[in-house]
């Protein structure tokens, strides 16, 4: 084991710390190494004090959200993972500022609870994020979304600890959100504003589910893998084409390198197989360079990854 993170960054610090920590039951793949140090703040104050400890002595810091959107190096991760899975940065208030419309939002939230919670209080504003596995931080990062709506459509600030430690609050109309791409900086999110209209709860309910079922009728939703693998790409006449369909043309439905393959449900899925022994990251990294060569090859497109990858010696 080497950890390259010294204690002295937060021993002193009001987290939980654990040492030379096994990632892959902490993501959706299930696959990949270690991580050298996994931190979890139980304050806004101890996540920022760790935030410039780990600027001013240049140790990597990565933030897990859900771990859904994540691929793992086989040989894990050096510096700090950051998780924000205490009680605070869970917390969802609704009513937030007096107002119904509002709730702030903490990173470390779960968007399927939030999601079903709600539609249960008959708030809309927020169904397109049905089936989308995410803590709120991730999915603002990079704007979470799909076919009928993204988060960023309904976000009104965002609290942001910025890697020298700040806390930064960015407002609506600093705020830029593309597809599955936000104008955000690197750091870490704490909360966000949300903007949610009341409604009728029958109907909030009606919406959720009937966005879920597109989605499961769609994709491979119980399947190990981390959702869409690549970005959809612009094509040349400015429009945006399924990653997924271009995959499927190319014949690479039920491709596969080792335990991983593409889904015959949806090209986009690469997903590992269930309770595969010694399931690795090189070989999803493997099928992704096979995807990208043939798509290239049959389309000339270059497909991106939308999935993030973390690798030693590299910031998150
Ligand atoms: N299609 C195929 N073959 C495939 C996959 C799709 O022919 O293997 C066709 C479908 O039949 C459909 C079209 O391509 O006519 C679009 O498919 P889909 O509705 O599944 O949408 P997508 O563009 O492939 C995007 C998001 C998904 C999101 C869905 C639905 C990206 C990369 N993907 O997929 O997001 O769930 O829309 O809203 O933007 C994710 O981000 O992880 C993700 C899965």
């Amino acid at each position: 084991m080497t950890v390259a993170s010294p204690s002295k960054l937060y021993s002193d610090l009001d987290v939980r710390v654990e040492l030379d920590a096994p990632l892959a039951p902490l993501t959706w793949f299930g696959i990949g190494g270690r991580a050298d140090a996994l931190v979890r703040p139980n304050t806004i104050e101890a996540l920022a004090t760790l935030a410039h400890r780990c600027r001013r002595d240049l140790v990597p810091l990565r933030v897990l959200g859900s771990g859904a959107n994540l691929l793992v190096d086989d040989a894990g991760v050096d510096g700090v993972v950051v998780q924000l899975d205490s009680e605070l940065f869970r917390k969802v208030e609704f009513n937030a500022e007096g107002l119904v419309e509002r709730m702030r939002v903490y990173g470390g939230a779960s968007m399927e609870r939030l999601v079903q919670e709600c539609a249960r209080r008959g708030l809309a504003g927020i169904e397109p994020m049905s089936g989308i596995p995410a803590s709120l931080g991730g999915a603002i990062r990079m704007n979470a979304g799909g076919k009928f709506g993204a988060i960023g459509d309904v976000v009104d600030a965002v609290a942001m600890i910025g890697p020298d430690g700040d806390l930064r609050i960015y407002t609506r109309d600093e705020l830029r959100f593309e597809y599955r791409h936000s104008n955000l900086p690197d750091g870490v999110v704490v909360w966000a504003s949300l903007r949610v209209q009341p409604d009728d709860p029958v109907v909030c309910r009606q919406r959720v589910r009937d966005i879920f079922a597109y989605k499961k009728s769609t994709q491979p939703m119980a399947a190990n893998s981390a959702g869409c693998m690549f970005r959809n790409p612009t094509m040349p006449d400015g429009t945006r084409e399924s990653a997924g369909r271009l995959i499927d043309r190319a014949g690479l439905k039920g491709a596969r390198v080792g335990s991983a393959f593409v889904s015959v449900e949806h090209g986009n899925f690469i997903a590992i197989e269930k309770h595969a022994a010694g399931a690795r990251t090189d070989d999803v990294r493997a099928l992704v360079e096979l995807i990208q060569d043939r798509v290239q090859r049959e389309s000339g497109v270059g497909l991106e990854t939308e999935v993030v990858f973390w690798r030693r010696g590299e910031q998150g």
